[in-house]
């Protein structure tokens, strides 16, 4: 972890921020000095990382809500300003909910839960997060996926929730940039030691697997993508709003072109199967 963040006198707020990756975020502005408040549904673990967030920064607040449910994230942006008694700085949207399935394999409210939790959730966040917010000055930061950009078998869910979150980023850096609001997404590649990289490389050999396919030739720390977020968040980027911004080792380049030799190679079959036919039709 990079020590060099100053983040003295700032509320940061991370949504969903009680395990993995949002921790980790969590984690590294409370150690950069900042007071961190996290949320997510369940009460041992807001309880729990803010502990351990209090140890390790000035001071922390924890509460619970599930982001599918607009008057409760409501209820939470209220305590989280009042225990500030400030407008928030930085704000972190990363709850999600993900498990790989096959579409035919998923029930409605199987595409619904996914959907309700990562796209719309990350709208209730930042309308209820809107007006305790910082003007001029706030960062907001939703956390995406490579899903966003990049089509994957037993993610269609995903895919189409993370999406619509990367354009809620760009979209919404058009209508607060006025405020004075900057509103960016982080895209995780693969990060090591996740509830997201468990579900999806649940093997030893797959997650050396995916190590391999990474351009850097290793998974990524919650800590590379704490120092992405404090990158973003710091005045030295007060011109950068509506990125969409890769933190994953080069992988989604490498994962766009595994998709055109796939593409490439089934093309090539195509050809040599029809060649004969085309000799026959002459
Ligand atoms: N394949 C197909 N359907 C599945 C599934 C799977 N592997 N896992 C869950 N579902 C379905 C359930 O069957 C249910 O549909 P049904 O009511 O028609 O039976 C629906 O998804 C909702 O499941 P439920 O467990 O009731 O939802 P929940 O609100 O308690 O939890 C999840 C939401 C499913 C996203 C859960 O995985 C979760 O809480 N995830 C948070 C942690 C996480 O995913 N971290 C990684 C982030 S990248
Ligand atoms: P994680 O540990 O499961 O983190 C998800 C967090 O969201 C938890 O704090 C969880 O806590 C909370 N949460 C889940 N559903 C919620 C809901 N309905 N309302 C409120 N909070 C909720 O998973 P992770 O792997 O670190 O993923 C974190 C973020 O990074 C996600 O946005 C994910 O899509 C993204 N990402 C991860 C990877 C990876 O390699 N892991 C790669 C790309 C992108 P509760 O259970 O208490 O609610």
């Amino acid at each position: 972890m990079n020590t060099d963040f100053d983040f003295k006198g700032k509320n940061v707020f991370v949504v969903g921020g009680t395990s993995g990756i949002n921790f980790g975020i969590a984690c590294g502005f409370a150690r950069w000095g900042a007071r961190v408040a996290v949320a997510s549904r369940k009460q041992d673990k807001v309880d729990a990382a803010v502990k351990e967030l209090k140890r390790l920064g000035p001071d922390a607040f924890g509460v619970a809500f599930d982001v599918r449910k607009p008057d409760d994230v409501n209820a939470g942006f209220k305590a989280v300003h009042e225990f500030f008694d400030a407008d928030i700085d930085i704000l972190v949207s990363g709850a999600a909910g993900n498990f790989p399935a096959l579409v035919n394999n998923m029930s409605a409210n199987a595409i619904r839960s996914v959907v309700d939790i990562d796209l719309l959730g990350t709208y209730h966040v930042m309308k209820a997060g809107y007006e305790y917010l910082a003007k001029p000055g706030a960062s907001v930061i939703n956390i995406s996926a490579p899903q966003a950009f990049l089509p994957m078998s037993h993610q269609s869910h995903v895919c189409s929730a993370k999406a619509g979150v990367d354009m809620a980023t760009r979209t919404l850096a058009m209508e607060w940039g006025p405020d004075g609001i900057r509103v960016n997404s982080i895209v995780p590649g693969p990060i090591a030691g996740t509830e997201g990289m468990d579900r999806l490389a649940p093997l030893g050999f797959m997650k050396k697997w995916v190590a391999k396919s990474v351009p850097l030739g290793r998974q990524g720390s919650v800590d590379d993508i704490a120092q992405a977020a404090a990158l973003l968040s710091a005045e030295q980027s007060s011109y950068i709003s509506g990125a969409i911004l890769p933190v994953d080792g080069g992988w989604s380049q490498a994962g766009a072109s595994y998709a055109m030799g796939f593409m490439t190679s089934i093309l090539k079959a195509k050809e040599w199967f029809s060649s004969p036919l085309k000799m026959f039709s002459k």
